[in-house]
């Protein structure tokens, strides 16, 4: 896993969209894996404005979210889907029908989720996967004790996270308990992934999952695995890594490296 650091939320967000950038550049068709929650919002508007500027097209492009909540239908307001539409989808030119988000709805969960690992399949898997990661470690609703080889499939919550995303709802008894998720396994076969994380309340889970053993207790220390993974952090989010220097000292002697 490479970790990249930079000073500000902001400057972490364009820098990695213009990580997605480079990748629709090389190949316009590419499969995107997206994330949902606060860390991403800042990646979704620069590629907005990359968009508007002209930068970058999207019209050959084809997406699979991550996750969605169980329960929620497409409309209300913290559902997943509204989410995508509200902050990227509606502002960018992708087909719609080359947007795939797991329902939240469907009568029929392990027909939905073997169904959804086919369609990756099908459309030539994910070139980038964008995650963000909870505050007990976890990747997409990959919660503590997950299986590191877990494919798309319903998940419970655990209450860590509920309380996490109480935040968005109006009352904390409303945030759903299960979600339909990605497993471990179909995000470790995306060619490239990058994870965000920013805020101090991630500094524990990204020690965890960039510098403590690989464990299901922190799904996210699975990437360690990944062959081609980075890691962009915000100073707070990175404020617990212990080999911090090394990082800094890797990145500004690697030939080509961006100046971080
Ligand atoms: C969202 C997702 C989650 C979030 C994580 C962090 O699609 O899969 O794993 O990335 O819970 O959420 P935020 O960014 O809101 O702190």
């Amino acid at each position: 896993m490479e970790v990249f650091v930079y000073k500000q939320y902001e400057e972490m967000s364009k820098t990695a969209a213009e990580e997605v950038a480079d990748v629709l550049n090389a190949k316009p068709n590419a499969v995107l894996g997206m994330a949902t929650g606060s860390t991403p919002l800042g990646v979704y508007l620069e590629l907005v404005r990359m968009h508007q500027r002209g930068e970058i097209d999207f019209s050959h492009v084809t997406t699979f979210n991550l996750d969605e909540y169980v329960g929620l239908p497409i409309t209300h307001a913290q559902s997943y889907h509204r989410f995508m539409h509200e902050n990227f989808f509606r502002h960018v030119n992708i087909p719609p029908q080359n947007i795939h988000i797991p329902s939240g709805t469907t009568t029929n969960y392990r027909a939905f989720c073997d169904w959804y690992e086919r369609r990756i399949v099908d459309c030539g898997g994910i070139d980038l996967q964008i995650v963000g990661i909870g505050s007990d470690g976890h990747i997409a609703f990959n919660e503590p004790g997950s299986s590191l080889r877990s494919r798309t499939r319903l998940k419970t919550l655990a209450k860590q996270t509920i309380d996490d995303n109480a935040r968005f709802f109006d009352r904390p008894e409303d945030v759903p308990i299960y979600a339909i998720t990605m497993g471990v396994g179909t995000i470790m076969e995306a060619r490239q992934i990058l994870m965000l994380a920013n805020g101090v309340k991630k500094a524990d889970a990204v020690a965890a999952a960039v510098e403590g053993p690989v464990t299901a207790m922190i799904t996210a220390s699975a990437l360690q695995m990944h062959p081609n993974t980075k890691a962009f952090l915000d100073e707070a989010a990175a404020s617990k890594l212990k080999m911090r220097e090394y990082y800094d000292w890797i990145q500004f002697h690697k030939p080509g490296a961006p100046r971080v």
